[in-house]
């Protein structure tokens, strides 16, 4: 049996082009293969990444081509003995040093067959949460320490309690997978992978604060994941996973950054353009159609899979502080390596970005790695050290977000990244607050100057205030967090910002 993900990233690369290669060696050579399209493991830098089932276990062939093909099965099936050839795939280093709760079953399973997610423990967390009251399911997540793995990592239990207690006839069940960070791909990997884990976190959501809708809101950039999405739900409703008492609608958005942010995701959702509501009322109490919703990232929905099977304690026993569990990050940019990489939380950023991303893919000294998203701090070589995890990235003015992970080489102009974070917020702001539409224009006009040496002092003063003004009378953390990234350039790449007013590296520019 032979194994090929089917994945985006993998498919982007030629991986269908391997496939068809495959059969038609295997007509040709009168070979009796099956290939199983599987999603990615998320080593994305060994994609398409063929595995080949042997007794001994799944042995990797890398980076194909279809061209690669006919040599690779010249003398049948290959098991070994090729340039491409990596061994064991479960015993590469990259695989091995991480700890997969979440994505576990990604690249090893048809993301399709609900045989195969039984047989590798799917469905335990359902059947358990099915035995258990809904306030017992509210208590394994409060005892995980879950928090929500979308940015704003609130956690999920008490989120799910609050959805519970408010007075309602009906309540709703939101799945968050707009997934626009940049360098993010997390959400859009798990769906392709292994969908049923999606299916089975919104059931067991369901069940615990007593819905019988679900939504699943997915960017419309993912239509393969929209398409195994599909699939997965006419598989788990045929099967009686869904379709007794809750059920799933998958919707599209349109694109836009802000509608992954909740309350205007749910104005989308509703047909209506989306602008983000104030709070309160939050979601939890007036939601969907302003009954109480539980809205969730897709990774916190999967993570509560392995709650509700292993126990909250269980999970909340991986981490550091108050963040329980693991974290998929996600490595992207100029980076070797780049991939899904799932550990507990409080791997340092330079174990994350050297020792699993491999430096930079240009071969070029890093100099920057901007976790968290746009809205996230670039950190300079004196912070890689700090470890990956809410409270400790907050002590030095960053965030974890989503997870996203992106290398930057020497050659990149940190003070073109302040202006870019800038110009982003003004193209994506929903335009509701002043300080967020007017600031951020008038903040990227800033920076040029800046850049240019234009009235530096009073530029320089002006966007201090820019920022204090967006951080503090924004509504939403679009214009409140714009600043972060901003600030980081400030705060250790100052002279590029600046040039003006040169100043060394990891030192603030004086106002
Ligand atoms: C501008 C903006 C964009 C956001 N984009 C996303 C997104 O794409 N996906 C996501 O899950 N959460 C996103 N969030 C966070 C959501 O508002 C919300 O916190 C999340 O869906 C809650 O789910 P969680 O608790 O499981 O993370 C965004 C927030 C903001 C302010
Ligand atoms: S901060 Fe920006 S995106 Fe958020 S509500 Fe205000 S204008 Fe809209």
């Amino acid at each position: 049996m032979l194994f090929l993900p089917a994945d985006t990233g993998a498919v982007s690369v030629g991986a269908d082009d391997v496939a068809a290669a495959i059969e038609a060696c295997s007509i040709s050579q009168a070979l009796d293969v099956r290939i199983v399209r599987t999603g990615s493991r998320g080593a994305y830098w060994l994609e398409p990444l063929l595995e080949v089932a042997t007794p001994a276990g799944r042995i990797g062939f890398a980076n194909l081509s279809a061209g690669d093909v006919p040599a690779l099965f010249a003398a049948g099936v290959p098991t070994g003995a090729h340039p491409s050839c990596l061994g064991l795939v479960d015993a590469l280093p990259w695989l091995r040093q991480q700890q997969r709760l979440t994505f576990a079953r990604a690249g090893i399973i048809d993301p399709l067959s609900l045989s195969d997610y039984r047989d590798t423990g799917g469905l335990a967390g359902l059947e358990r949460a099915r035995a258990l009251a809904p306030q017992a399911i509210i208590h394994e997540v409060v005892a995980s320490g879950l928090r929500g793995r979308g940015g704003a990592a609130f956690p999920a239990g008490l989120k799910w309690q609050t959805v519970h207690d408010t007075p309602a006839a009906v309540r709703y069940v939101v799945c968050n997978a707009d997934e626009g960070d940049s360098g993010t791909f997390a959400d859009r990997l798990l769906i392709e992978a292994d969908p049923m884990q999606l299916i089975e976190g919104m059931a067991i959501a369901a069940r615990a604060v007593g819905a019988a809708q679900g939504f699943i809101y997915l960017r419309s950039e993912y239509p393969l994941a929209a398409r195994t999405l599909d699939r997965a739900l006419h598989v788990a409703r045929e099967a009686g996973v869904l379709g007794d008492g809750f059920d799933i609608a998958v919707r599209l958005g349109g694109g836009a950054y802000i509608c992954g942010e909740e309350t205007a995701l749910l104005e989308s959702l509703e047909g209506r353009r989306g602008v983000v509501r104030a709070k309160p009322p939050l979601p939890a109490r007036e939601g969907l159609f302003g009954q109480p919703t539980v809205i969730n990232n897709v990774l916190t929905f999967a993570a509560v899979t392995e709650v509700l099977a292993r126990g909250g304690a269980a999970y909340a026993g991986h981490g550091v502080d108050r963040s329980r569990g693991t974290m998929p990050f996600q490595l992207a940019g100029n980076v070797t390596r780049g991939g899904l990489v799932e550990v507990p939380f409080g791997i340092t950023v330079r174990a994350l970005v050297e020792g699993f991303g491999g430096g930079c893919a240009s071969g070029r000294p890093m100099k920057a790695v901007q976790v968290g998203g746009p809205l996230g701090a670039y950190l300079p070589e004196s912070q890689w050290d700090a470890p990956l995890a809410y409270e400790s990235m907050a002590a030095i003015g960053a965030m974890l977000g989503h997870g996203g992970v992106v290398v930057f080489d020497d050659t990149a102009d940190m003070g073109e990244q302040a202006q870019f974070a800038m110009e982003f917020c003004a193209h994506e702001s929903c335009g509701k607050c002043t300080p967020c539409r007017i600031g951020s224009t008038r903040g990227a006009e800033v920076i040029g100057r800046l850049r240019r040496g234009e009235s530096v002092a009073a530029s320089r003063a002006l966007l201090d205030d820019l920022c204090e003004t967006m951080e503090l009378g924004s509504l939403c953390a679009l214009g409140g967090l714009t600043p972060m990234p901003v600030r980081s350039v400030l705060r250790y790449f100052g002279h590029e910002l600046v040039p003006a007013m040169p100043a060394p590296l990891g030192e603030e520019v004086p106002a």
